[in-house]
């Protein structure tokens, strides 16, 4: 099978890692890929938001599966265009894409499917802002309507600062949604929908904020954990998920024929009024994928395919490694705000480094080329064993002014995180 994935993170490395350890998969590439991705599979440009570039690439290519990493190039109909050309594609159609980028389009979806979800109030005008947010809050949530690759949120206890933040997305011209406080642990649950069947994967947990103990502004993500050792019964709260909230927003996106092929991730969180929907987003989390795909035993080209083919009802059950797995992310001085790029980067040839912000110059130096620049993963018997392994290994890399985390999973693995019932 000739696979071709697009993409350029730390998310596309795990899954060219995954497909390239598939005996099924012949050949390899990925579009744009990264200096990471290049050394496992053929690296080709293309312009993310090119739809019909992209499905040119994959005709030109002889792809036979393609497999859609972010959810810019979804939304710009990469996968309809694809398809199109009568090439299997891993990723839902730009209209079912909607589920992401347009939060507004996803509380109708869910309102009308009856999924729990926060409360919420979409403003457009800013006359109207002030008696909007006087709805809300303390804590305020304000998110930008649109794809703002995870830094459009901010949640404050401070009235001027969400009030700011919303007037300067109404600037830019973005509708603002305002929500109710969720309280209670957050999960990512992906799913793999393939019109009718649908198949979750582990559990995991992402880090949102750039600093330590949730400080700082939101990022797209600064590390993941998978397994949750705190989630007692991990197969029947994924069921419940699947039953009360992928089903009911599956049937209803076919329902408004938009049908959802791909993988559906549920951002949820579990409030002390049970399981709520923070978000969903129609493509493999970044960086929790890089924690599940760590522990999937399963081949993931014949997994993606069946996904791709509505076939996942004959897939055999999914098999997982033992233990954990979490990923910390190394991140580019100033990330988030304004990512300092082009400094050379040591120490991210081994095992565990995936990369994201990176590309080789000519003079074979690896460089910083983003906000996110690897991803460093560890595996092992438990969280502890896992956490020991990623951190050993980011201690070894070296790029100017650097930063990350060193709490992932810290918490989970103190035993300090307690799930409340869910039903
Ligand atoms: P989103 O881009 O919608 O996933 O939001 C990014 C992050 O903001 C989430 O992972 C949460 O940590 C936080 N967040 C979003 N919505 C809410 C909410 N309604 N209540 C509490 N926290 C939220
Ligand atoms: N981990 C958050 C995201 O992928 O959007």
């Amino acid at each position: 099978m000739r696979v071709l994935v697009i993409g350029s993170g730390a998310r596309e490395h795990a899954l060219v890692l995954a497909l390239s350890a598939d005996p099924e998969v012949t050949a390899l590439a990925c579009a744009p890929g990264n200096a990471g991705t290049a050394a496992l599979a053929e690296q080709v440009a293309v312009d993310l938001t090119d739809a019909p570039a992209i499905a040119t690439l994959a005709a030109g290519w002889s792809a036979d599966l393609v497999v859609i990493g972010p959810e810019v190039p979804l939304v710009a109909g990469a996968a309809d265009a694809v398809r199109d050309a009568g090439i299997a594609c891993f990723g839902p159609s730009a209209a079912a894409a909607q589920i992401e980028a347009s939060k507004a389009f996803a509380k109708d979806v869910m309102a009308t499917a009856r999924v729990p979800t926060a409360h919420g109030e979409l403003v457009d005008n800013p006359a109207r802002l002030d008696a909007a947010l006087a709805h809300f809050g303390p804590p305020w949530v304000v998110k930008d309507d649109r794809l703002a690759a995870g830094k459009g949120v901010v949640v404050t206890e401070d009235p001027d600062l969400a009030r700011a933040h919303a007037m300067g997305l109404l600037d830019d011209g973005h509708p603002v949604l305002l929500e109710s406080y969720l309280d209670g642990p957050e999960v990512s649950l992906f799913c793999l929908v393939d019109g009718s069947s649908m198949v979750p994967l582990l559990p995991a947990q992402d880090f949102k904020r750039v600093g330590d103990g949730d400080t700082g502004p939101n990022t797209g993500g600064m590390g993941a954990y998978a397994p949750l050792p705190w989630l007692t019964q991990p197969r029947r709260f994924a069921d419940e998920v699947v039953e009360r909230i992928v089903a009911p927003v599956t049937e209803e996106l076919a329902r408004r024929d938009s049908p959802f092929s791909g993988l559906l991730y549920a951002g949820l969180a579990l409030t002390s009024e049970g399981l709520q929907v923070i978000e969903f987003n129609c493509r493999f989390g970044d960086p929790e994928t890089q924690t599940v795909l760590a522990l999937l035993r399963t081949p993931l080209a014949g997994l993606l395919l069946a996904t791709a083919t509505g076939t996942l009802a004959q897939h055999p059950a999914l098999e997982w490694s033992p233990g954990a797995a979490i990923a910390v992310v190394l991140a580019a001085d100033g990330y988030p705000a304004t990512p300092r790029i082009g400094d050379v980067i040591t120490g991210a040839d081994g095992e565990g480094m995936l990369h994201a912000g990176t590309r080789r110059r000519a003079d074979g130096a690896v460089v910083s080329a983003g906000g996110r620049v690897l991803s460093v993963v560890g595996t092992g018997a438990d969280l502890d064993d896992a956490r020991e392994e990623a951190y050993r290994r980011i201690a070894a890399v070296h790029l100017l002014g650097a930063h990350y985390r060193t709490d992932i999973g810290l918490a989970a693995a103190r035993g300090q995180i307690a799930a409340p019932a869910t039903r």
